[in-house]
């Protein structure tokens, strides 16, 4: 059978004018001549940027990457796509996760490339990159770029996000100094790396891992831990195989695969964010995954790691346990994976993780005696969320997941940040706090605010969770009794819209349900007088994300870009 002639050769196997264009100028940093003989052209996708504190050190994985490539007889070539640094961005970096995965997927099509490496860290660089790739579904491998070292002080371990919001409380509430809290923020994150907590960074490094895009020991090795660099080498040498055997991205990423993802997500305590991220990146590649299936597969799966924000150990700590390979294997060994399910090495899941062994069962907990037993995410339904809305039980306090509550009302965040510390504000502890107009359209971008800042007044009684609600979502480092990605959001009309100060609201997780106490006929006069919020830009890519982005319950995708195109070559360019 004659071999297929691959992408890159449509621009760099040709002769004449064109030829001379696409090879010429590649060589002025020094490419010899043999490069261009066919051998596979591999794409390094990079979100380096000083702008992402997480994936600083990229530039060395990236080199890594390249001498992996070059072992096995390809040609690396580095690219650029837009950085998202989780904590720098504003409004919200989830704003521009669907940007960025349009600039990852048209520089792939656009360009000679025969397979991709993707280097993500902060937490919408994997979700971007997996989403752009899926929409041209070329062999395409991911490497993560690894958690920071753990944060220490005082002799305690601090994690990221999560003792930001801890540590914030406690100023709050009197219990520190303002200087104590700025020597603790000069010892969390102390080596380059992302969050090394589970949230939603590691949480997304352990999916890339859990659907096979990733290789063995994706999600915990330290970024700087020499055995990062070795997963990047690795990924390099493999990717090259990959092209040759033509494993496609849509050979990874299938319906199975993405069932096994959800429940690692349950037994590592992932972030609620990785729900949306999955499902943006299953509509992608073509898979259908629906928020039931979170529901349904997370039912009766434990969280087997003791990691914050639902507990007490660090990314460090995971990888020294053994790191993801143990979860995968108590898993299967319990009837809850499929086991066939092929990854990027060309192995199947169980065959990559059968062996792994348990060195610290204090950090990741046998499925026998769990951490935290049934704490998979549950969707919740009702007249407040009549497209859904979820919430994570392995974060939450148990006495609160049924609770019924009078409705505290923040129309915005800046009515929040405006009222919550206000001594006059009408709260104790059996209310309800509830947010609106931060979903998708809302905010915009659906920034990471549900975990709403409990009111100082009450932080200073004791009481340390309260029942949140909102169309937000969390940042996968904080904790709480919290629901979020309500859906339809307020900003498009949805029920939240029409909360009023006093309403009573349910919250039942065990039955999934979440209702306002108000009647129809009272919810159909709010409606008639309920006005849409002025959208926030009027031109420029806020406004055509206003206008296309899908609910959260749909992915939070841009409608256009749902689906996949394939890497067609695309015409000459001159
Ligand atoms: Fe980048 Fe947390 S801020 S991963």
């Amino acid at each position: 059978m004659a071999a297929r002639k691959r992408r890159s050769q449509e621009w760099f196997g040709r002769e004449g004018k064109m030829g001379y264009i696409y090879r010429s100028w590649l060589k002025n940093r020094g490419i010899p001549h043999d490069q261009f003989d066919g051998r596979p052209v591999i794409g390094i996708c990079n979100t380096y940027s000083e702008l992402t504190p997480c994936n600083s050190h990229f530039r060395t994985l990236a080199e890594h990457v390249k001498t992996g490539v070059h072992e096995a007889g390809g040609f690396p070539l580095e690219f650029p796509v837009m950085s998202l640094g989780e904590t720098m961005l504003r409004p919200t970096a989830m704003l521009y996760r669907n940007l960025a995965s349009m600039d990852v997927e048209e520089s792939i099509r656009g360009n000679p490339i025969d397979g991709v490496v993707l280097l993500m860290g902060c937490d919408k660089t994997t979700p971007s990159l997996l989403m752009g790739a899926s929409s041209c579904d070329l062999p395409t491998i991911g490497v993560s770029g690894g958690p920071m070292l753990s944060g220490w002080y005082r002799g305690e371990r601090h994690g990221s996000g999560t003792h930001a919001w801890v540590l914030s409380e406690k100023v709050r509430a009197g219990e520190m100094t303002v200087e104590e809290f700025h020597e603790a923020e000069s010892c969390t994150h102390r080596s380059h790396g992302h969050c090394m907590t589970m949230g939603t960074a590691s949480t997304m490094a352990s999916m890339v891992e859990a659907l096979g895009v990733g290789l063995p020991g994706n999600a915990a090795f330290p970024a700087v831990d020499a055995r990062r660099n070795v997963i990047a080498r690795m990924a390099g040498r493999r990717i090259v195989d990959m092209v040759k055997e033509d494993l496609r991205l849509s050979k990874l990423l299938t319906k199975p695969a993405f069932e096994n993802a959800i429940r690692v997500n349950a037994a590592i305590g992932g972030s609620t964010n990785a729900v949306i991220h999955l499902i943006a990146i299953a509509r992608r590649i073509g898979v259908e995954l629906a928020l039931e299936d979170w529901d349904r597969l997370g039912r009766g799966v434990h969280t087997l790691v003791d990691l914050m924000p639902n507990g007490k150990y660090l990314m460090e700590d995971f990888c020294y346990a053994g790191g993801l390979p143990v979860v995968i294997r108590e898993l299967g060994e319990q009837g809850l994976l499929h086991k066939e399910a092929l990854t990027a090495n060309g192995q199947s899941l169980w065959d990559n993780n059968k062996d792994a062994r348990n060195d610290n069962p204090a950090v990741i907990t046998p499925f026998a005696k769990p951490f935290k037993r049934d704490t998979g995410i549950a969707v919740l339904r009702g007249n407040l969320c009549p497209d859904g809305a979820i919430i994570k039980p392995s974060a939450a306090t148990p006495r609160l997941m049924k609770h019924t509550g009078p409705a505290v009302v923040f129309e915005n965040i800046e009515d929040f940040h405006a009222r919550v510390d206000d001594p006059k504000l009408a709260i104790d502890e059996k209310s309800v706090m509830v947010l609106k107009n931060c979903g998708p359209k809302g905010y915009p971008g659906m920034a990471e605010v549900g975990n709403m800042p409990l009111p100082a007044k009450l932080l200073k009684k004791g009481v340390t969770d309260m029942v949140r609600i909102s169309d937000a979502r969390m940042s996968g480092t904080a904790y709480g009794t919290v629901v979020l990605h309500a859906a339809p959001e307020a900003a498009a009309g949805g029920p939240l819209a029409l909360v009023r100060e006093g309403d009573l609201i349910e919250l039942d997780v065990a039955k999934r349900k979440l209702h306002l106490h108000v009647s129809e006929k009272e919810l159909a006069k709010r409606r008639a007088t309920w006005k849409p919020p002025k959208p926030p830009m009027a031109r420029g890519y806020w406004k055509l994300y206003v206008d296309h982005v899908n609910q959260a319950s749909e992915g939070a995708d841009l409608d256009f870009l749902v689906g996949k195109s394939g890497a067609a070559v695309p015409r000459d360019n001159h």
